[in-house]
C-alpha cells in the first residue's frame, strides 16, 4: 500500500482504523514519514504506541483513539483504509470535505462506493500464503 501510494518522508500519513499500528510505524520507519493512526478500540491505539516505542519511531508517529468519521484529517497528504465498505462509506464525507485536492487515498481488499472515477489503480498482490489482497488508489 505504501509503495503503490509513493510514499515520502515529505507525506502525512493518516491510517483509518490502525490496528497495531503497522502502516505508520512501517512508513515511519521506512521513509521517514510523519503518521497518525486512528482506532476506535483503545486497546489497539495502547499496542501501536508500544510497538512505535519497540521500533524506535514514536517521535513520528502518534496514534488517537477515537472513532474517525469524527476525526479532523485535514493535514493528511496520504489517507490508508482497511475497512469494509460501510465503514468505507461513511468516511467518504470527511475525506471529500476534509483532504486536499491530489491527495492519495490507498484502500486495501473494499473500495470507497461512490468513487470510482477518483480510482486511479488497482493492483492484486499474493501474500505469503498465496493469498490475494487488492489495493486501491485514489487521488482526492
Ligand atoms: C482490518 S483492521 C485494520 C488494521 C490495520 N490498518 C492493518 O492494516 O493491519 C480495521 C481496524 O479498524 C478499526 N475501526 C473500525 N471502525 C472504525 C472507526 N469508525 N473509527 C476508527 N477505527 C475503526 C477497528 O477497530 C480495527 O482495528
Amino acid at each position: 500500500m505504501l509503495e503503490l501510494a509513493s510514499v515520502t518522508g515529505r507525506d502525512v500519513l493518516f491510517d483509518i482504523g490502525c490496528g497495531d499500528g503497522r502502516i505508520v510505524i512501517t512508513a515511519a520507519r521506512r521513509y521517514g514519514t510523519r503518521g497518525i493512526g486512528i482506532d476506535i478500540d483503545k486497546a489497539m491505539i495502547r499496542d501501536s504506541e508500544r510497538n512505535a516505542a519497540a521500533a524506535g519511531v514514536e517521535r513520528l508517529v502518534k496514534f488517537i483513539g477515537m472513532d474517525a468519521t469524527k476525526a479532523d484529517i485535514s493535514e493528511a497528504t496520504v489517507v490508508s483504509l482497511y475497512l469494509l465498505p460501510e465503514s468505507n462509506s461513511l468516511m467518504r464525507p470527511i475525506l471529500e470535505t476534509q483532504l486536499r485536492p491530489k491527495s492519495r487515498v490507498i484502500c486495501h481488499n473494499y473500495e470507497i462506493p461512490g468513487w470510482e472515477e477518483r480510482k486511479v489503480l488497482t493492483e492484486t498482490v499474493e501474500d505469503e500464503n498465496g493469498e490475494k489482497h487488492y489495493i486501491y488508489l485514489y487521488v482526492r
